[in-house]
């Protein structure tokens, strides 16, 4: 019979410190129960082609998999079917490259009866997503791989630190989640955005790094002590900040300001989107149902999610 590997990963959300994590700030990032499903299959062909079948128009899929061969040292001997089916929107904040060079990465080190490692399967992932975001801080893959959710710091380029916490919180069901479209810019875009605030004003752009920092120890603290309160003015005092480094759209904000409005808050997950939809907004009322209501006005898709999901795994063919 021929040889037949499928793994899934899942998506990601960052409760606090997207961008300020590529500035060495720590960031709060859980692994949520969308997943990508990366199926190989081997071929009776006579000819060691590649076949790849994927919604992600960026061609990640095929990079992934030469570089995969490459550092593995390990190449086909028959053709190669590759598919990715997946749940996670592409571009929008939920980690969908990070899945996808995640997933990849494990499917091959299967196919090829590595050991499943982790820890290499990660370095691998953060080598393919240097292709995708130019200088990502490491975290999306990193949670990708492990799941659950986890404190994770980017030192320097050769030491990242990461603990998983533990949140027994029964507030992180209240999150809903909002889909402002997919941005017109890519997460290396949205990226180079901030660096070229930073260029241009160190010391403000510092303060609003700084800023986030301390927000993200907030929102530890309040998730330690299951306060909505807490949680709600975290969430609106990062919204403040990463508005601040020009990531959201005024789309995306008048959605935001609305949802405030209500007594709710909600905040861009991930990279943003500057001229159109900011991809995700991660928000936060006691009562779900007015977020449901508000967006059903807009036509928004809104949906609820699962926070702390397992990290990449084999899954039975
Ligand atoms: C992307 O999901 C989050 C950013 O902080 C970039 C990164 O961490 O690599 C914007």
């Amino acid at each position: 019979m021929s040889k037949k590997v499928k793994v899934s990963a899942p998506g990601k959300i960052i409760l606090s410190g997207e961008h300020a994590v590529v500035y060495g700030k720590p960031e709060i990032i859980g692994a949520i129960n969308q997943r990508l499903e990366v199926t190989i299959k081997e071929l009776e062909s006579s000819t060691k082609s590649l076949i790849f079948s994927s919604q992600e128009p960026s061609g990640l899929l095929e990079f992934g998999t030469k570089k995969i061969f490459k550092i593995l040292g390990k190449y086909p001997k028959k053709a190669l079917e590759i598919c990715v089916d997946s749940e996670i929107p592409i571009g929008s904040g939920l980690g969908s490259s990070a899945a996808l060079a995640v997933a990849i990465t494990t499917a091959l080190f299967k196919f090829f009866n590595q050991t499943i490692d982790r820890k290499k399967i990660n370095e691998i992932a953060y080598e393919i997503e240097k292709r995708q975001h130019g200088t990502p801080s490491g975290g999306d893959n990193t949670v990708v791989t492990y799941g659950g959710f986890l404190w994770y710091r980017k030192e320097t380029e050769s030491f990242k630190f990461f603990k998983p916490l533990r949140f027994s919180s029964d507030k992180l069901s209240e999150f809903v989640l909002i889909n402002t479209g997919r941005p017109m810019e890519t997460t290396g875009e949205m990226v180079a955005i901030v660096k070229y605030l930073y260029n241009r004003n160190k010391k403000r752009v510092e303060e609003i790094l700084n800023g986030i920092e301390e927000v993200t120890r907030q929102m530890l603290i309040a998730f330690d002590q299951a306060e909505t309160k807490k949680i709600m003015l975290a969430i609106k005092k990062n919204e403040q900040l990463l508005e601040k480094l020009e990531v959201v759209s005024p789309f995306a904000k008048r959605i935001i300001r609305e949802i405030e409005k209500k007594g709710g808050s909600a905040k861009i997950c991930g990279a943003g989107g500057k001229r159109k939809g900011s991809g995700i907004l991660l928000a936060f009322h006691p009562k779900k149902e007015v977020i449901f209501k508000l967006t059903e006005k807009w036509s928004l898709p809104t949906f609820e999610v699962k926070l702390g999901e397992e990290g990449v795994k084999i899954e039975k063919n």
